[in-house]
């Protein structure tokens, strides 16, 4: 009930949504924090999970497929998006600078009427990204470089998160911002048509980064080129391409990626299939595998290299994961995950994987918590720029369930028994999806049942996650 009262960016995908009332901010955040107590879950241990599921789209691919559809001039369509909150903000924040995003629900389809590269109107209002920072640092790139003025804003956590690192490179190529100290939303972003090329090296490994630098080189006149020293997702390059872009990544040397994009391309509407999250379906995937005799086939998961870090660390730990039925979908290659249940061993994960794996180690944590010896993840750094500050809600969350650990500042070591932790505890969410869901798994492997204080934030990358988790056996219920 409270959801339908909840100011909301207001699109037409979701029931429900979209007739929400605006209110004053300090009176939306008494009905946030209302919404979470209504929204507090609990996970009972169980034994083995069984089933085949289907996991949502790729969050990542959703927003890109929007953005860029919102650029093209022409029709696109879209299958298998991922609707969640995230996602939806962005098609609303498209739909405020003039891009046609409809929804025809029966058929599962989105379509996208673009208006082109540098082709988007003025906002008429704040653009509201609700928890969202992939649609705030992608938007960044597309609106410096239009020629007027824009603020975006969101939720307590998009308000708390690092915009410096996408503020510095489009500041370079012409726009200007006013911020909140550090950069942090709101933010007023003041573009404008005569951006100039850039060559940048990444100071951090982020996609979001070198996807926002991307999005204004294709409003910039000449090469607007990215160096990344470690490479990250390359969803941006694989689509942009197919858009019609002309993008040219060559290796550097000494290890990374070269990526220039050519300035004002005609981009064409295209017709998109996106396929299921993996780091969705990392969930699942570690619930099944930390209870033995669990059998799971996860359909249609994309399994581009750089983002199955976590698969490739849970098959180092034991885990028995096949990919089966690989094939191409959408230019990503696709696979079903086949997992079996047994006894995972504790394991070392190289820094150098953080970024192919950088949204799973709150679920890693948890497969590690129910291993038998120590793992040690190092190179965590950017998880506490993430929807919380993912290592101290970690932490907490371990402490809370008696699992013993230590944290550092960018590292985090596990030591489990082999045996159910003891569980029992209330985990703070921090308005963090990932937290949500990795303790509900958690729950489903230890002695008393475990419990979150907000699983609302689920919504944004993964609705229908609950109900999905129980069809294969799990116990995660309203508390
Ligand atoms: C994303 C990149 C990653 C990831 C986020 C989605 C993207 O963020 O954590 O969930 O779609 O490009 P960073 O670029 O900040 O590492």
């Amino acid at each position: 009930m409270l959801e339908h009262l909840i100011f909301r960016p207001g699109p037409a995908g979701k029931k429900g949504r979209g007739r929400g009332v605006a209110f004053s901010p300090p009176l939306r955040e008494a009905v946030l924090s209302l919404r979470a107590q209504s929204a507090k879950l609990v996970a009972r241990p169980v034994g083995r999970l069984q089933g085949r599921v289907r996991a949502p789209g790729d969050k990542s691919l959703s927003h890109r497929a929007l953005m860029f559809g919102a650029l093209a001039l022409g029709g696109t369509t879209v299958r298998g998006l991922l609707e969640g909150e995230d996602v939806l903000a962005t098609a609303a924040a498209l739909r405020a600078l003039g891009a046609e995003v409809t929804h025809e629900r029966d058929a599962g389809l989105w379509r996208v009427r673009g208006f082109g590269v540098g082709g988007g109107r003025e906002p008429a209002d704040v653009l509201e990204l609700g928890n969202s920072g992939t649609s705030a640092r992608l938007l960044a790139g597309i609106l410096a470089s239009h020629p007027f003025t824009s603020v975006m804003t969101g939720d307590a956590s998009l308000r708390r998160r690092p915009m410096q690192r996408v503020i510095e490179p489009l500041t370079r190529m012409g726009a200007c911002f006013e911020g909140r100290e550090g950069g942090r939303l709101p933010l007023a972003i003041i573009g404008t048509d005569e951006m100039v090329p850039i060559e940048y090296r990444l100071p951090v490994a982020s996609a979001q980064v070198k996807s926002a630098i991307l999005l204004a080189g294709l409003n910039t006149a000449g090469e607007t080129t990215v160096i990344e020293p470690e490479p990250t997702r390359d969803h941006t390059e694989r689509m942009l391409r197919h858009f019609g872009a002309e993008l040219r990544v060559a290796p550097v040397e000494g290890g990374g990626k070269r990526i220039t994009v050519i300035g004002w391309p005609e981009l064409k509407g295209r017709d998109i299939v996106v396929p299921g999250d993996p780091s969705s379906a990392a969930f699942a995937v570690v619930a099944a595998a930390v209870r033995p005799g669990s059998d799971v086939t996860i359909e249609n998961v994309g399994v581009n290299p750089l983002r199955v870090g976590l698969y490739q660390t849970l098959r180092d730990m034991g885990a028995d994961i096949a990919f089966e039925n690989a094939r191409e979908l959408g230019g990503e290659p696709v696979a079903d995950l086949h997992v079996k249940g047994g006894v995972l061993q504790g394991v070392e994960v190289p820094a150098e994987r953080a970024p192919s794996m950088i949204d799973e180690y709150p679920i890693l944590a948890i497969a590690a918590a129910c291993a038998k010896g120590t793992t040690r993840m190092l190179g965590l750094a950017e998880l506490r720029a993430k929807e919380s500050d993912r290592l101290a809600s970690v932490s907490a969350g371990l402490s809370a369930n008696g699992v013993k650990h230590e944290m550092g500042a960018a590292d985090l070591v596990v030591h489990g028994t082999g045996a159910p932790p003891a569980g029992g505890g209330l985990v703070a969410t921090h308005l963090d999806h990932r937290i949500a869901m990795a303790f509900l798994v958690l729950g489903l492997a230890t002695r008393e049942p475990v419990a979150v204080d907000d699983g609302s934030p689920i919504d944004t990358s993964f609705p229908g996650f609950t109900q999905l988790m129980n069809g294969l056996g799990a116990r995660i219920e309203a508390a």
